[in-house]
């Protein structure tokens, strides 16, 4: 199985509709078989799959550190080969618990701890991250391969990203080797505006390295929200559905995956 976490310490940038995305493109399209995993506990990711309840046990579970069954954990969504892990307001009380409890589990590796347990049941798992650096988010960095980091260009676009790719290089040098920044995304890219080519092609001369691949804005990504069903089956030929492909495809071309 391989994990990639989408983060960005910055909210609205299209961290949970990309990792939707992402992951129902594996899973609908590629044939693969994804746990999708929503660790923020604005719930977001469950919400567009119509998975959002205080009845499942989610991910608060994982972070509590009590040992699970990860079949009671993990959800079928309605769609093919689509698993979830899924979040609620809970997690706050599940981290404050896992920040003091020094008899459970490392605090930073329970997500990679009970995503072990069912690596061989999946090909990917894609985590969407809250906006922020807690222990949720680094549990998500030590439980993952690659990173992709969605960024929208507006006069902040670059905040914090300094600060998590620094989070990003202490997680790899001390906790998990394996961990690859696989690149920064534009999202929300408004083609007709000069504004976003320019903001691009500054992100471009960082030092962080960019996808070739940008998602174009378009209304239909916030009305297929609404209609809580992934942009692809909202809208298979939308710009945002055209893109999101070509994102996957380069995503595992980059991560070095046949597909
Ligand atoms: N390509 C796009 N075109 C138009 N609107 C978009 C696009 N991508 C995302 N949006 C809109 O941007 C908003 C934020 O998207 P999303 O919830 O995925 O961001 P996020 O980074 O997960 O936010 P948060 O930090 O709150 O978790 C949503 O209203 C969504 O509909
Ligand atoms: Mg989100």
């Amino acid at each position: 199985m391989q994990t990639l976490s989408i983060i960005n310490l910055k909210g609205g940038v299209a961290k949970t509709i990309s990792a939707v995305t992402m992951a129902y493109i594996l899973a609908a399209e590629k044939g693969y078989r994804v746990l999708l995993v929503d660790n923020d506990k604005q719930g977001n990711a469950s919400k567009m799959l119509n998975m959002h309840s205080y009845v499942y046990k989610g991910i608060e579970t994982i972070m509590e550190g009590r040992s699970q069954v990860m079949a009671a954990i993990i959800q079928r969504t309605k769609y093919e080969r689509l698993d979830i892990i899924t979040a609620n307001m809970e997690l706050i009380r599940a981290n404050l618990s896992a920040q003091i409890d020094q008899q459970g589990p490392p605090q930073q590796e329970r997500i990679k701890r009970a995503l072990s347990k069912v690596a061989d049941k999946y090909d990917f798992c894609i985590i969407d991250n809250a906006p922020d650096i807690n222990i949720s988010t680094v549990n998500a960095l030590v439980a993952s391969n690659y990173v992709m980091i969605p960024v929208t260009i507006d006069d902040f676009a670059l905040d914090g990203l300094s600060e998590l790719a620094e989070q990003i290089e202490n997680t790899k040098i001390n906790l998990n080797p394996e961990l690859e920044l696989l690149g920064c995304f534009v999202t929300q890219y408004a083609t007709g505006e000069g504004t976003d080519r320019q903001g691009e092609e500054l992100l471009r001369r960082m030092q962080y390295p960019v996808f070739d691949t940008h998602i174009r804005r378009t209304e239909k990504v916030k009305q297929a929200t609404f209609a809580r069903q992934p942009i692809l089956l909202y809208s298979n030929r939308c710009a945002a559905s055209v893109d999101y492909r070509k994102l996957t495809q380069e995503f595992m071309e980059r991560s070095g995956i046949n597909g």
